[in-house]
């Protein structure tokens, strides 16, 4: 007996990364599983590799940041799988530097699709997952526990989204869902690509994670509803330290500069020799 057998898990940002691994970890444990993100080609043909290697998946090309559009694609989950076990708000976007420098709708579209899209997904799934006790994972990030400079933004959606996770988690403890929150520290994904010079050097001073190892943690929350997961959880302990003392946070930031500067140019080396 596999650990999601039987069960339909609805997948956001699923067509690459954090989002891709998380599906392949629960098509292996027997959940079907509902794809979702914007680019319809990269998603479908992710769906049908899946389906060759014996899974039951499907894709269902969405725009999470479009809050309209949410309704039909739960509508869509329920349909294809009879009901909804678990949801993954995975999905995310970034646009990093200064405030002014960032578009009005661009940090908009950072609001909707990183916190808003999440919330009201949950909302709508609820009612489902009510039904089977079901799960939410949230992906957050470190920079939900600690703000991080010129990703205030982003960050603010991280904090956002962990506290959404925690309350609710209370809210519905008795109902039986399982509401958790995975943060990660720099993972090693699209996520960056194109903006490699725009992520602060601090995001590298903690070592990197594979998709792989932070969907495993994907997988955890939703079988055993541990609120909050992260990894490296040092690096996590440390960020709230920071943020809870800010003066201790001021002594670190050069250190940390300096050793998240080296690691990103030897990351970005490591690209280059990749590519
Ligand atoms: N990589 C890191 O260092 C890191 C660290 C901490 C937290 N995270 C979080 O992990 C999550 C996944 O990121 P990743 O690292 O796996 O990045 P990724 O490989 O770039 O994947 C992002 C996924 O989200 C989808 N997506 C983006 N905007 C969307 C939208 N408006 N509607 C629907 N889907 C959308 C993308 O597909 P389309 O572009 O086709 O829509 C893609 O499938 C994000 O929430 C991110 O904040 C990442």
């Amino acid at each position: 007996m596999r650990r999601f057998d039987g069960q339909t898990a609805l997948i956001t940002g699923a067509s690459s990364g954090i989002g891709e691994a998380s599906a392949w970890r629960l098509a292996r444990e027997g959940a079907r599983v509902v794809l979702a993100a914007r680019g319809r080609e990269r998603l479908e043909a992710l769906a049908g590799r899946m389906r060759e290697a014996g899974h039951e998946a499907e894709a269902v090309p969405t725009d999470v940041g479009d809050l309209g559009a949410l309704a039909g694609l739960v509508a869509r989950a329920v349909e294809l799988g009879g009901g909804l076990d678990l949801l993954v708000n995975n999905a995310g976007v970034n646009h990093r530097g200064e405030l002014e420098r960032i578009a009005p709708e661009q940090l908009a579209q950072i609001v909707q699709v990183n916190l808003a899209a999440p919330i009201v997904l949950t909302r709508l799934a609820l009612p489902h997952l009510r039904a089977r006790r079901g799960a939410v994972v949230n992906v957050a990030s470190l920079a939900g526990r600690i703000p991080v400079v010129h990703e205030a933004t982003y960050s603010a959606t991280k904090f956002g989204l962990r506290a959404f996770t925690f309350a609710l988690a209370e809210e519905l403890r008795e109902a039986g869902v399982r509401v958790t929150v995975v943060s990660p520290g720099p993972v090693d994904t699209g996520f960056f690509d194109g903006h490699l010079d725009e992520v602060p050097d601090l995001v590298f001073s903690q070592p990197m994670s594979t998709a792989d190892e932070i969907a495993e943690l994907v997988i955890e929350c939703a079988a055993d509803g541990r609120v909050e997961r992260m990894r490296p959880r040092l690096g996590g302990y440390l960020a709230t330290l920071g943020y809870l003392l800010p003066s201790l946070r001021r002594v670190l930031l050069p250190t940390l500069e300096r050793k998240g500067r080296a690691a990103k140019a030897r990351y970005i080396a490591s690209r280059r020799g990749a590519s």
